[in-house]
C-alpha cells in the first residue's frame, strides 16, 4: 500500500479537499495526517453536506481512517475542539506534542503588523505564529491541558503504518505559488509548502513516499494579493463560470486560464509522479458527474492530454462535480 503526499500547483484552492475525500473512501485510508494550519480551508461535498476544514484531515469521511496532525502544524485550539465535534471524529484524532499553537494574539499582529500590510493574508496569524515559534518561544500542543488526550508522536505512527503496508495520504495544504520559498515573495504564506516540507511537517523521510500527486484546478485562481499570469477581469470571471468565493474567508478569488509553465514549475519541485485535475465539469458542463474517460468530449480529452504531455506526468484522477465521488480514476 502506499504513501501518497497529496500538494497543491498554485496557489492553493485547486480542490485538494475533494480528491483527498475520493481517495479516503477509494482507497480505504488506514491514516491521513493533516499539516499547515488554520489559514487553509480544505472543502468536503460527501452525502449531500459541505465541510470546510480548518484542522480535521478531509479523509474523516472514511471512518476506518486514523486522523493526525503533524509536528510541522500550528493547531488552533478553539478551531480543532468545534471541527471534532461537528465531525465526531474524538475517538481516532490526534495531534502531535509538538504541534505549535496559533492564538488570537497571533490573529491581531497578522492584522496589524505594517510590514504584512498589503499582503492580503487570511488574517488567521499563522505568519506570526510561526515567527514565535522560529524565536523559539512557541506554546507546542503538549502545553495545552484540554489536548492531552490527543497527543501522540505523529512521526512514529505514520512511519510505522508505511512499514506495515498501510494506506497512508499526507494532506498538504496551499499551493506551491504560496510558498515562503518557491512561491511570489512576499506574497506567500508563512511555510514552504512543497511536497518535502509536507513530508517534513509530518515527520516523513522523502525515501518513504511512494507518490506525490500534483493537484491542478482547470482554472487558476488566487485570493490576496501578488501576481497571477493572465489573470480575468471580473467581468470574464463571472461570464465563464471561474469566479469563485474563499472557503475559510469569504473572500472574491481572482482568476486566470490554466498556465503550463507554472504546472512544470509544481511538477518539478513537488518531484510530482502523479497528477489530479480538478472541476472539467465547469469547462466542460457535457462532463458533469462523468465517472469513466470515454464519456469525456473530445475536447476535454484533449485538454488532458495536454497537461500529460507539457507537464510529463500522468493525469489519474478528473474532477467532475463537487462530491467526493464524482471522479474519473485512470489508475487501473
Ligand atoms: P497567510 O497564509 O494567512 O499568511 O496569507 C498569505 C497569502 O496566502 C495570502 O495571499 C492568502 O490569501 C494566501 N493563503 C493562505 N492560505 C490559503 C489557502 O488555504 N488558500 C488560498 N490562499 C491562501
Ligand atoms: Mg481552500
Amino acid at each position: 500500500m502506499p504513501c501518497t503526499v497529496v500538494t497543491g500547483a498554485f496557489w492553493g484552492d485547486e480542490g485538494k479537499g475533494k480528491i483527498i475525500s475520493y481517495l479516503a473512501l477509494k482507497d480505504r485510508l488506514d491514516l491521513c495526517v493533516r499539516t499547515g494550519s488554520v489559514n487553509a480551508a480544505h472543502t468536503v461535498w460527501y452525502q449531500g453536506k459541505r465541510h470546510a476544514l480548518h484542522m480535521v484531515p478531509v479523509a474523516f469521511i472514511n471512518e476506518g481512517c486514523r486522523l493526525l496532525i503533524g509536528a510541522g502544524a500550528n493547531v488552533h485550539v478553539a478551531k480543532f475542539f468545534e471541527e471534532v465535534e461537528a465531525t465526531n471524529v474524538k475517538n481516532r484524532i490526534g495531534v502531535d506534542h509538538q504541534a505549535s499553537i496559533i492564538e488570537e494574539k497571533h490573529s491581531m499582529q497578522d492584522k496589524t503588523s505594517a510590514h504584512l500590510k498589503g499582503l492580503g493574508t487570511t488574517g488567521w496569524g499563522v505568519g506570526p505564529a510561526i515567527e514565535e515559534r522560529v524565536r523559539r518561544a512557541a506554546k507546542l500542543a503538549k502545553d495545552i491541558p484540554e489536548l492531552k488526550p490527543y497527543l501522540t508522536d505523529v512521526a512514529m505512527e505514520t512511519n510505522e503504518a508505511i512499514d506495515a503496508d498501510k494506506s497512508v495520504l499526507l494532506e498538504g495544504t496551499q499551493g506551491l505559488l504560496l510558498s515562503l520559498l518557491h512561491g511570489t515573495y512576499p506574497y506567500v504564506t508563512g511555510r514552504d509548502t512543497s511536497a518535502s516540507a509536507i513530508c517534513s511537517e509530518a515527520g516523513v523521510g522523502p525515501t518513504k513516499v511512494d507518490d506525490v500527486l500534483v493537484v491542478f484546478k482547470v482554472f487558476m485562481t488566487r485570493v490576496g494579493a501578488g501576481p497571477l499570469p493572465g489573470e480575468l477581469a471580473k467581468e470574464e470571471a463571472l461570464r465563464r463560470g471561474w469566479f469563485e468565493i474563499a472557503a475559510g474567508t469569504g473572500r472574491e478569488r481572482r482568476s486566470a486560464p490554466f498556465n503550463f509553465e507554472l504546472a512544470k514549475k509544481a511538477v518539478m519541485i513537488n518531484g510530482a509522479t502523479q497528477a489530479a485535475v480538478t472541476k472539467f465539469d465547469i469547462l466542460y458542463p457535457e462532463c458533469k458527474g462523468a465517472k469513466s474517460y470515454d464519456q469525456l468530449s473530445g475536447e476535454a480529452q484533449q485538454f488532458v492530454s495536454k497537461i500529460e504531455k507539457q507537464t510529463g506526468v500522468p493525469v489519474v484522477l478528473i474532477g467532475t462535480g463537487p462530491e467526493a465521488l464524482d471522479v474519473i480514476d485512470r489508475r487501473n
